[in-house]
């Protein structure tokens, strides 16, 4: 029987030393998505990261933002779909600081919104191929580093649109769903050569990506229906991602963290709703 027992660090929630990969790391805008808060927070515990973007100029802004905290970055164009790119990537990292540590599967794009009879099948599969293949792919060519460290963490970014059911597209919530469990499948693959496979499952925090959709009044709304009362950021998001991705969660693998101040436990009935609209969002 092993009885060794655990001593943690002083601080194990420092990356000292660590590389890692976080995809998505752009913003559509000047503003902080999930990815871009994600990279800023590994980068503040002492990770150096590699920012990968299809927009080479929204990586760029992120790469600005962490160097003028003192952080050390670059920024890559990447489309994470490509087995190519996803290869490249991990090269790049190696090349530029010997080691992969850390991957961030955070590129995720809401798709078509249909349901099964009215989806174009075409635009179903490039979907599909971004929001779970690509996460594949940088997990295939990140892992042997991993493997050459002796450890890792992956973080995938899935949804609670994943958990749950109830959006008007079929693509979302069954891509999400594929992530959620491909974390699992990828924990048990990969625990005993020391690498962890997690998942976060954002609600829906306010990132560039919803303020071109949302309305301030279903903003409000919305903010009015969570058990914490309170808007979520891509900051939230970082902070579990940073947690996951640190020794502070050493015992950690397989787990699929919500961070939707609780919309995936239940509902407050808002009283701004009138009874009838509130039956109706039951
Ligand atoms: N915003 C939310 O409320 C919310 C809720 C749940 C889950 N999520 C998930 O969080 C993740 C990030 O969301 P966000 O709101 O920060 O998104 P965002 O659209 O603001 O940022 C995503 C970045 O990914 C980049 N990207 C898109 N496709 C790419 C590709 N093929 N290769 C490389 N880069 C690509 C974009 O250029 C963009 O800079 C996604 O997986 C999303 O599904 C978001």
């Amino acid at each position: 029987m092993n009885t060794e027992t655990y001593t943690p660090p002083r601080d194990a929630s420092r990356l000292d030393g660590r590389v890692a990969i976080v995809t998505g790391a752009g913003s559509r805008t000047p503003e902080i998505g999930n990815g871009r808060a994600a990279a800023i927070l590994l980068a503040r515990r002492g990770a150096a990261v590699l920012l990968i973007d299809m927009q080479f100029e929204a990586a760029e802004q992120t790469r600005k933002m962490i160097e003028a905290e003192g952080g050390r970055a670059l920024a890559l164009q990447a489309d994470v779909s490509r087995s190519i790119d996803c290869e490249n990537a991990v090269r790049t990292a190696v090349a530029q600081w010997g080691r992969v540590d850390i991957l961030v599967n955070n590129v995720g794009v809401g798709g078509p919104v249909q349901n099964a009879v009215d989806v174009d099948p075409e635009e179903w599969e490039a979907a599909l191929r971004i929001n779970v293949t690509s996460m594949m792919l940088m997990a295939k060519y990140a892992i042997p580093e991993m493997r050459r460290v002796g450890a890792g963490a992956i973080v995938n970014i899935a949804s609670v649109a994943g958990l749950l059911g109830g959006t008007p597209s079929l693509l979302y919530p069954t891509s999400k769903g594929a992530v959620v469990n491909m974390t699992r499948a990828m924990a048990a693959h990969h625990g005993v050569e020391g690498i962890r496979v997690n998942c976060v499952a954002p609600g829906m925090v306010y990132t560039p990506m919803v303020a071109t959709r949302m309305t301030p009044e279903a903003r409000e709304e919305r903010r009015q229906r969570s058990l914490l009362q309170t808007e979520g950021s891509g900051w939230d998001v970082g902070h579990a991602v940073a947690y996951l991705a640190s020794d502070e969660a050493r015992w950690v693998t397989g787990v699929v963290l919500p961070v939707d101040a609780g919309a995936t436990a239940g509902q407050v009935k808002s009283p701004t709703l009138s009874p009838d609209k509130a039956a109706r969002t039951a």
